[in-house]
């Protein structure tokens, strides 16, 4: 464990109240140092996004914001969790089945492209692209009528925008070139689109209210159709989504029909960007998960070919894996080493197209902490039990995945009782939590030198599809305290440690 994570635990020991541990400790320096690291191998045209769905708490958002190019979200609960800590950080929006009045949220929120899951899903955001530029158009007859009858006043309500948004634009530009003095997201900004209008500002200020102006053309939405492959070379994982019959994206068949689709009743109001595959979850093997890109990339070619488009996105998903087991991790400058020499990656980059990756688990599981006090051990039917304050309430992923969580044990001295301290010593002993329900298990025959009542089990590598995935209210126990570790000159800040947020 961390020393920072030792020492904030130890923090909490000494101010603990009345009441037994239960915290999330989340090390945001941790994120942020193994993400840089990520970043330092990737190959030119590649970015990292997000997958927001592995974590969305805020402070995590915040963390990497400005490291990663984006956010992928699921939902618009999700959008709005990314729009609160930045207005205008790219994000992708996917999920299955999304509603009408999600997708209209969406563009609202200016997502930057919208995963398209299936036709019928096309034809809705066809429908709604459609309907944008009948209102603009309404909006802009409106307007002119109202230019006509009210010259003066027109002009005068005209400055005044044009001056509120010079204003806010000095603004964001200010927070920009803070942010580029910082070292934070320069030069990826440049060649994005979102950024052009920023750009054309600056160059010629004097149009500043016809370019960022409320009259301006409503932007084509941006969309990446995304495909299930029909393949038996992916690599089979606990977790698939693609490869084989799922709920996700469109069947490769599907696909002349989409890009007809496109061609004929998205013209001039939909951009098909390029093609987005999630395959599978939690993979271990960076070979088979380069070679599974490869394949991903070879068919994007032929389908450039086949249907003549020009593909300037391909998402290729997350899926990048931790063990809980201790057995090795993903080798991530393996797999990027064999992105890099990839042929097919190196064309695309040479027509100028770019490879995303939205991964969740690994940029975050090895930085959350589940720390959990032992609020009694007894043995039932010759087996040992240890209950602690907390359980699959708050941390589900064993319950979810059938597995042993990996842990830790932080020892404790204090005892205040006059009756004698129940202690499991040199054996073997099942993890339980406080709820009602066998299932309420986080792991199973553990061996343990000695686990004493008051001594706190730390669950390590908590920090993905743990409290996000929890049945929080089932019994109605309390939530957790979250905590978060910070670093700031190479050295843990003890100032931030215990910045508690309540759930
Ligand atoms: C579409 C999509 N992208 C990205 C992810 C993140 O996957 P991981 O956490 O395995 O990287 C998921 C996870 O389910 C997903 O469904």
């Amino acid at each position: 464990m961390k020393a920072g994570v030792q020492q904030a635990l130890e923090e909490l020991k000494r101010v603990k109240l009345d009441e037994p541990i239960c915290s999330y400790i989340y090390d945001l320096a941790g994120i942020q140092a193994q993400v840089r690291e990520m970043l330092q191998t990737m190959p030119v045209n590649t970015r990292l996004f997000y997958a927001i769905k592995a974590n969305p708490d805020p402070r995590i958002i915040e963390a990497l914001l400005p490291w990663v190019k984006g956010f992928e979200v699921a939902s618009i609960g999700e959008l709005l969790k990314v729009r609160a800590v930045s207005r205008d950080v790219p994000i992708l929006f996917g999920g299955p089945g999304k509603k009408e009045s999600e997708l209209k949220q969406a563009l609202e929120q200016d997502v930057s492209y919208i995963h398209v899951e299936s036709v019928l899903e096309l034809r809705r955001i066809i429908a709604i692209a459609k309907e944008r530029i009948v209102t603009r158009d309404e909006h802009m007859k409106q307007s002119e009528r109202n230019d006509d009858r009210e010259p003066e006043e027109q002009v005068q309500q005209q400055r005044r925008q044009a001056g509120r948004e010079a204003g806010e634009l000095a603004v964001k530009l200010a927070d920009e070139q803070v942010s580029a003095q910082s070292g934070k997201r320069t030069g990826e900004q440049e060649d994005d689109t979102e950024y052009c209008a920023h750009k054309m500002v600056l160059e010629h200020p004097e149009q500043t209210w016809e370019v960022a102006g409320h009259r301006g053309d409503v932007p084509e939405v941006r969309v990446l159709l995304r495909i299930n492959l029909r393949s038996s070379a992916l690599p089979q994982t606990k977790i698939v989504m693609g490869g084989s019959p799922s709920p996700f994206g469109m069947d490769e068949e599907d696909l002349e029909e989409a890009i007809e689709l496109l061609r004929v009743e998205g013209a001039g109001v939909i951009r098909l960007c390029g093609f987005h595959f999630h395959s599978l979850s939690n993979n271990m093997d960076a070979g088979l998960h380069a070679e599974m890109i490869e394949l991903y990339l070879q068919k994007v070619e032929q389908w450039q070919q086949r249907y003549h488009v020009q593909v300037d996105i391909v998402n290729a998903g997350g899926g990048f894996g931790v063990t809980y087991d201790g057995s090795p991790g993903f080798d991530w400058p393996l797999f990027t080493k064999l992105l890099e020499q990839s042929e097919s990656r190196k064309r695309l980059a040479a027509r100028g197209g770019e490879l995303f990756f939205e991964s969740g688990r690994l940029l975050v599981a090895e930085h959350g902490y589940y720390a959990a006090e032992v609020t009694d051990i007894k043995r039932s039917h010759g087996e040992w039990f240890a209950i602690v304050r907390g359980g699959t309430h708050h941390q589900r992923l064993p319950a979810s995945w059938g597995h042993n969580h990996p842990f830790q044990i932080v020892y404790t001295e204090q005892w205040q009782h006059a009756f004698s301290r129940p202690e499991v010593k040199q054996g073997r002993v099942h993890i339980a939590g406080e709820l009602c329900t066998p299932k309420d298990r986080l792991h199973s025959d553990a061996e343990v030198e000695r686990l004493r009542v008051g001594d706190i089990v730390v669950f390590v590598k908590s920090g993905a599809y743990s409290w996000t995935i929890s049945h929080h209210d089932f019994l109605g126990h309390p939530h957790p305290a979250f905590h978060y570790l910070t670093e700031e000159d190479e050295h843990v800040n003890a100032n931030s440690v215990f910045q508690s947020a309540s759930r």
